[in-house]
């Protein structure tokens, strides 16, 4: 198991910047998701990490060693890449074995270890398939044996489960993290996808503009987001803008609304999750009305305006005659929310909802 260590890393291509002064610490055995809209230098990160890009500036340390300047095949690396970049006239064993190949480890020795890195992917006779005889999962576990096959001691993916179908990537995130654990990897994973990071993390990267806005566990960033881009590019949020009166009061226009805190006089945006509102059609702090109402299935979203603006409130779907399930557009109703529930942000930096 290895530690890895990233140190004002920074990569610019002319004016661009692709990766701002990236500090990030990964333990042994760890997971962190890498997580951002497109273009926030998920990639480029990753590629510095594996010696595929050569930083700017800054310092990578494998398991102690600076391995700033070592190339791909001396970092101790197994790299899963975006959209697998398999060979596709050549076999799964060929493809599986080049990296072996590449560090020059003897035939008998590396077709033990293709047949153990295909077995862990549950692949096992499949070694001489092609890679274009495989469906579009298949693939996807060969480019997981690929990189696990040299036992990298720092596991990276880019972004492995976008070409999966819905079910499927629900699926393979739970078998990728399955073994993760299982092998103790220490894993930096990217995505642009908030719930696989939420799902699959032990701790969350969110990066916007090549900069980290912010690390944590899940449940931290989730629910103690540093700022409005964190707390909207991990879920749907409720914007309240205005000033504090009270420690734990926010006034927005005619309307005081509970919040966690703050400061008399501060201003700030305060978000609310739509799960933390409570919806009631007698009694509660902020009236309003019935609008859009969204049935999801599982979940139901009502979309209520109030003097503070329009409310998105979710809940699990009552069953059949529940009085929520009766309301109708128009309905007058009350929501509510604990002081905890109202998030107070600064407005400012990062002060755009992603
Ligand atoms: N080879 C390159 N030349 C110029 N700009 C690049 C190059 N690679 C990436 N970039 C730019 O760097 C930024 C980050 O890219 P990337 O790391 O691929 O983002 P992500 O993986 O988060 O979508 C983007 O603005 C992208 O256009
Ligand atoms: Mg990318």
């Amino acid at each position: 198991m290895t530690r890895l260590v990233l140190e004002g890393l920074r990569k610019t291509y002319g004016p661009t910047v692709a990766v701002d002064r990236v500090d990030l610490e990964v333990a042994e055995g760890e997971l962190v998701a890498l997580l951002g809209p497109s273009g926030c230098g998920k990639t480029t990160t990753l590629r510095m990490v594996a010696g595929f890009i050569a930083p700017t500036a800054g310092r990578i340390f494998i398991g102690g060693t600076d391995v700033s300047r070592a190339p791909p095949y001396a970092r101790d690396t197994g790299m899963v890449f975006q959209g697998y970049a398999l060979f596709p006239h050549m076999t799964v064993a060929e493809n599986v074995g080049f990296g072996l190949e590449m560090r020059r480890v003897a035939k008998a020795e590396r077709e033990a270890r293709i047949a153990e890195a295909l077995r862990l992917v549950r692949l096992d006779g499949y070694a001489e398939r092609r890679i274009a005889q495989m469906s579009g999962g298949q693939q996807q576990r060969v480019a997981l044996a690929r990189a696990l096959v040299v036992n990298p001691g720092v596991f990276l993916l880019d972004e492995p489960l976008s070409n999966l179908d819905a079910r499927l990537r629900a699926e393979v995130r739970v078998e990728i993290r399955a073994l993760q654990q299982r092998l103790g990897l220490t894993t930096l994973f990217v995505t642009h996808d908030q719930e696989e990071a939420l799902t699959m993390a032990d701790r969350m990267v969110v990066m916007n503009h090549g900069r980290v806005c912010q690390i944590g566990p899940p449940e931290e960033l989730y629910e103690r987001p540093a700022d409005l881009f964190v707390a909207g590019f991990l879920g749907r949020c409720n914007v309240f803008r205005g000033t504090v009166e009270t420690p734990g009061t926010l006034r927005a226009g005619a309307i005081a609304l509970p919040c966690d805190g703050g400061v008399p006089g501060q201003t700030a945006a305060m978000v609310v999750r739509p799960e933390r509102v409570g919806i009631d059609p007698e009694a509660g702090l902020l009236p309003g009305r019935i609008g859009m109402t969204t049935y999801l299935g599982g979940l139901t979203d009502w979309h209520v305006e109030t003097d503070a603006g329009t409310v998105l409130v979710t809940r699990p779907t009552p069953p059949p005659g529940d009085r929520l399930r009766r309301l109708a557009p128009g309905d007058i109703v009350h929501l509510d929310w604990a002081g905890t529930a109202g998030r107070l942000l600064s407005p400012e930096p990062n002060g755009e909802l992603a």
